[in-house]
């Protein structure tokens, strides 16, 4: 039976690039869509940005831009991480949009209707300079155990005790160093604690199958063992100022971005429909059709931190507003990455950049499968080393699959016409089966087997069991020797040699069928080389290329890691491999000040005709603005540069260049290995503002 999904991963918050746990996430959600195209499967596969919340609004506001403006610049440096990784999201889309707006609005009212809204005073701290109240993040202070100064409230680095934000001595605001005073202000709040939701969320949790075991236990233990309710009220409401959707009928309130967030999923699949791609895609019901349709599967990938929201405040969300709203099917929970044993870290940024890894020209092949190869159904945490990524891309994905291809490819060209003997193995009961059908049978038996891996999401199993046919084939090609069989003028070697070759590209045939969900690239490729008439589906495991099947010439398809590239991608720069150029002479102040270094807004970037390395910037100096050419162009998509703030020479003399004249240069570092980084100046600066 064909299924429908509409499968999503996590919604990144706008606010900064994709790194690598983003790139794990869709990855993992990406292999497991395209196995289930693969089954004939439809399948709807969304993702969009987390536009909302207080630190979007702070960022833009620092950067001297809107919101809007800096999701836009974010959302326009999406594309290179989706098409770079080959992730085959069918529509990405925006948590700020009209159809969120729309949804959410709608969801709260539906909400107010059951019940389940109520409204009460609170008393929060408030930056009386700022004139906002203030998240817990937001504000430092002293630790009431150790005494360690300027410590966020909950966590002290130091004693790692959880203080309340009001317990903190000498409490001040991070964004302006004010005094917070406590104010009170109403918020409105779901009342999770109605039976009503605790009753239809325990029997959500304990649908069979819905969840991972270890995840329904953490959610069950979250809704109280004992059936007592310790689930609190959850405060979906925030006082302006908040970038965000506002609540009807109740004026300077917005929803907490995590009451919008998750109805960006819909907001974004709705957009999908209007916007004509679903039909596209060979979708013919109207969003509405499609969305109350029982058969439609709802399916969310997402990380282990934001479990409590999935599984909690989203299924009672919707299974309250009531229909056409209807609760997900399954939500599909993973660890964490961390590189080399590191967990990252949100300021110092992460060991493994995807786009450094993209610009250092490394395949993005090599990253799907060792990640497929890492990854189970459980909530595993893993971790990216650079010695096993080596050694697993080049001893096992091109050690041992593309071996049995560029192995044998050559010969059948050479030898036999380009041409395949019939491998089929013979039906006589009784008659002893040939190794070579043995080979060939135990691959091709191996297909339900690793069907089933993949639909559990045990893609480490399903390669594994992949590999070791691999291995299988290597040793039926050793045993053979064509190579040998191949030099002797003896028409019986000659034919044992060809259907050696011939058994081989069947069972390389097979394996790339079956890698295909990992490696969508390189089967485009393998489906060339053999000729194949139509792409690679799953039910193609049960036929073989038939007797005289032309295949093409072999082709190069999929090179070894270089552990320089490695290097490359971890080096710290400037790299301490390569001698720093000898310190320039001193200079005295008077000269330095003979520079005009200014604060630079980028109003505009854009790519040259003819030219490789640059990019003409429009810099805005707070007024005035400036045209420069900049050798920029291979570290940064135009779209992404604008609205970022950096630093220029402003009183360089103006240069003619090819492409026009420059009138000044910006300030960017780089080191001997790829990537060259530009300097952006700390929130607060404006364009037009002196450096010195
Ligand atoms: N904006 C929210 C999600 C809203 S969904 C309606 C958010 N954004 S996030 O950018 O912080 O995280 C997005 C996803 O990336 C989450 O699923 C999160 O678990 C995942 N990861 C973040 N860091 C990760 C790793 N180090 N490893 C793997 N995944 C991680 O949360
Ligand atoms: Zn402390």
């Amino acid at each position: 039976m064909s299924r429908t999904l509409f499968v999503t991963t996590a919604l990144p918050y706008a606010n900064g690039p994709i790194h690598i746990g983003h790139v794990m996430e869709y990855i993992q959600a990406d292999i497991w869509v395209r196995f289930q195209r693969m089954q004939g499967h439809r399948v709807h596969f969304i993702g969009a940005d987390d536009a909302h919340g207080a630190p979007i609004m702070l960022k833009a506001e620092a950067e001297g831009i809107t919101p809007q403006q800096l999701v836009a610049r974010i959302a326009a440096g999406r594309p290179q991480y989706l098409h770079g990784f080959h992730l085959s999201f069918d529509h990405w889309y925006t948590t700020d949009s009209p159809e969120n707006t729309q949804l959410s609005q709608d969801v709260y009212r539906r909400l107010k209707e059951a019940g389940l809204i109520s409204s009460r005073p609170i008393e929060q701290f408030y930056d009386p300079v700022k004139g906002m109240f203030l998240a817990d993040r937001y504000i430092k202070g002293e630790c009431p155990n150790c005494h360690a100064k300027d410590q966020y409230a909950d966590a002290c680095e130091v004693c790692s005790i959880v203080n309340a934000p009001t317990d903190l001595i000498h409490p001040y605001s991070s964004l302006t160093g004010a005094v917070p005073v406590l104010k009170q202000s109403d918020h409105l709040f779901f009342r999770l604690s109605d039976p009503r939701c605790l009753e239809f969320l325990k029997g959500w949790i304990d649908t069979p199958g819905r969840l991972q075991p270890q995840v329904a236990n953490k959610a069950r233990e979250w809704l109280g063992s004992g059936g007592g309710i310790e689930l609190g009220d959850w405060d979906i409401s925030r006082d302006a100022p908040y970038f965000g959707i506002p609540v009807p009928d109740a004026p300077g309130k917005y929803f907490y971005v995590w009451l919008d967030a998750p109805l960006g999923y819909l907001a974004a699949l709705q957009n999908y429909f209007t916007s004509g791609k679903a039909r596209t895609n060979g979708e013919t019901r109207s969003y509405q059709e499609f969305i109350t349709a029982p058969q439609t599967e709802q399916i969310h990938f997402i990380g282990k931190d934001i479990i409590y929201f999935h599984t909690l405040f989203w299924p009672a969300m919707l299974r309250f507003a009531g229909p056409p709203y209807k609760v997900p099917d399954n939500v599909y929970v993973h660890g964490f990455i961390t590189v080399s044993g590191e967990k990252m870290s949100k300021s110092r940024g992460t060991g493994l950049s995807p786009l450094r890894y993209l610009d250092l020209g490394m395949d993005p092949e090599w990253l799907r499968y060792y990640i497929a190869a890492k990854l189970n159904g459980n909530v595993e945490d893993i971790d990216f080393s650079p010695d096993d990524f080596l050694a697993r891309v080049n001893s096992d994905l091109v050690g041992k699959y593309i071996n049995i291809a560029s192995r044998c490819a050559g010969f059948v060209t050479a030898r036999f016409g380009g041409r395949l003997k019939d491998v089929t193995p013979p039906t006589e009961i009784g008659e002893h089966p040939s190794q070579a059908h043995v080979t060939l049978r135990s691959v091709a038996e191996a297909s339900g087997r690793i069907r089933g891996h993949y639909e559990a999401r045990e893609f480490g199993k399903a390669l594994r069991e992949i590999m070791l046919l691999a291995d299988l084939a290597n040793q039926y090609i050793n045993v053979n020797r064509p190579w040998d069989l191949v030099k002797t003028s003896s028409q019986s070697d000659l034919e044992a040699a060809h259907e050696t070759c011939s058994v081989a590209l069947n069972i390389f045939r097979l394996l790339t069928l079956y890698l295909k969900p990992v490696l969508p690239e390189l089967a485009t490729k393998v489906e060339a080389f053999l000729a194949l008439r139509k792409p690679l589906s799953w039910d193609d495991a049960d036929v073989l290329l038939p007797e005289g099947h032309a295949i093409g010439r072999y082709q190069h398809l999929m090179t070894r890691v270089d552990s320089k590239q490695l290097d490359a991608l971890f080096a710290i720069e400037p790299s301490s491999a390569s001698p720093s150029p000898a310190a320039p002479p001193t200079i005295s102040i008077d000269e330095f000040k003979r520079i005009d270094l200014r604060v630079a807004r980028i109003a505009g970037a854009e790519r040259v005709e003819g030219a490789d390395k640059l990019l003409r910037l429009t810099l805005d100096l707070g007024g005035e603005t400036r045209t420069v050419f900049a050798g920029i162009k291979s570290s940064y998509e135009p779209a992404a540069l604008v609205g970022k703030l950096t630093v220029m020479v402003a009183n360089l003399a103006p240069r003619k260049m090819k492409f026009g004249v420059s009138e000044g240069m910006v300030l960017a570092a780089s080191g001997s290995g790829p990537g060259i980084y530009l300097l952006s100046p700390d929130s607060g600066a404006a364009p037009g503002m002196k450096v010195s």
